[in-house]
């Protein structure tokens, strides 16, 4: 869906490349979390994408057509784009902010109510609550549910986040990635998400591009980059805990066993990911627990040479 080939990125003639001999593909329907250091040139390769920026060499193709080669404007209404600094349009409603591109592509009115009370489920808001206010009218979190309902409006097929989630607190951020990977699972789209939080890669990225001075160093799934990084700077990236992290993956019912725990032992339910359920186990001072499904029943145990054996 996305393929960048040979892409090179200097914003003046003659410096540093800031985007340096990059390639990568995204394939239709996943999502790509680029990440790493500041500076490392993840906005830019990002903006490259929907001609924010032109590249200085290499090709990239959106949807089988050369970007440079269609009208930036009308490619930007097909693009999905969600950046955390400049968030809403301020002196438009919700209602008015979320209908912008559906306006400029010619919808009737009907059609876009229709709409903007669905995206406003589908984030989980009220529309009758938020339909009238203004962006400043709202809580960080609500904002960049708009934001993100906003980019959704006309049903792109892509869709560019540029840590989208930055300006949230933490827990309000893990849920909001939650919700964020349940839309994308009933609204299949190509997206790339920029980010410098590896936690928020890991969770959303079905594949994972990390980046050093312009140019991927490891482009592989959460797993891989977390069980075998390519180098000592991916390594040092994604830090001391990643076989930890990398628990995160994996759910209890990728590990358990059938096996009737003891008597007495802590519980976990099934979907609880492993990550969590060793935290469990550390606070339960055991090496077993018991296993829950959605009723609350038990129905295996989940070891700890279960949970190191992922
Ligand atoms: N408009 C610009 N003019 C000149 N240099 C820029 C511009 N935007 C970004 N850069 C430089 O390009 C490099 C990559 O920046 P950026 O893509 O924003 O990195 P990241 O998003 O990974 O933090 C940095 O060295 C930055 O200073
Ligand atoms: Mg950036």
């Amino acid at each position: 869906m996305i393929n960048m080939q040979h892409v090179t990125k200097r914003y003046t003639e003659g410096s540093v490349a800031s985007v340096d001999d990059l390639s990568l593909i995204v394939p239709e329907g996943s999502t790509v979390a680029l990440i790493g250091p500041s500076g490392c040139g993840k906005t830019t390769t990002m903006r490259m994408i929907n001609r924010l920026i032109d590249p200085t060499e290499g090709t990239i193709i959106v949807n089988g057509e050369d970007v440079t080669k269609v009208d930036p404007v009308i490619l930007r209404r097909h693009i999905g784009y969600v950046i955390q600094q400049v968030g809403l349009f301020p002196h438009m409603t919700i209602a008015q902010n979320i209908a912008a591109v559906p306006k400029l592509l010619g919808w009737d009115d009907a059609k876009i109510r229709n709409r903007t009370d669905e995206l406003l489920h589908l984030v989980g808001l009220d529309p009758a609550e938020m339909l009238k206010r203004y962006p400043r009218q709202l809580s960080g979190g609500q904002r960049q549910r708009i934001g993100v309902a906003r980019a959704l409006a006309a049903d792109p097929p892509v869709l560019l986040l540029d840590e989208p989630f930055g300006a949230i607190d933490p827990i309000a951020r893990t849920r909001l990635q939650d919700e964020f990977r349940q839309i994308l699972q009933r609204v299949r789209k190509t997206v790339v998400l920029v980010t410098h939080d590896l936690d928020e890669a890991i969770r959303l990225g079905d594949r994972i591009a990390l980046m050093k001075s312009g140019k991927i160093v490891q482009y592989d799934t959460p797993d891989a980059i977390l069980s075998h990084p390519a180098d000592a700077f991916v390594e040092n990236f994604v830090g001391i805990d990643r076989a930890i992290k990398r628990l995160s993956l994996f759910t209890v019912d990728h590990a358990m066993t059938a096996d009737k725990p003891r008597q007495g032992a802590h519980m976990v339910a099934s979907t609880s990911n492993l990550r969590d359920a060793l935290a469990l186990m550390v606070a339960a001072n055991s090496d077993v627990l018991a296993v829950t499904d959605a009723s609350g029943a038990v129905k295996g145990q989940l070891t700890r040479d279960a949970i190191f054996s992922v």
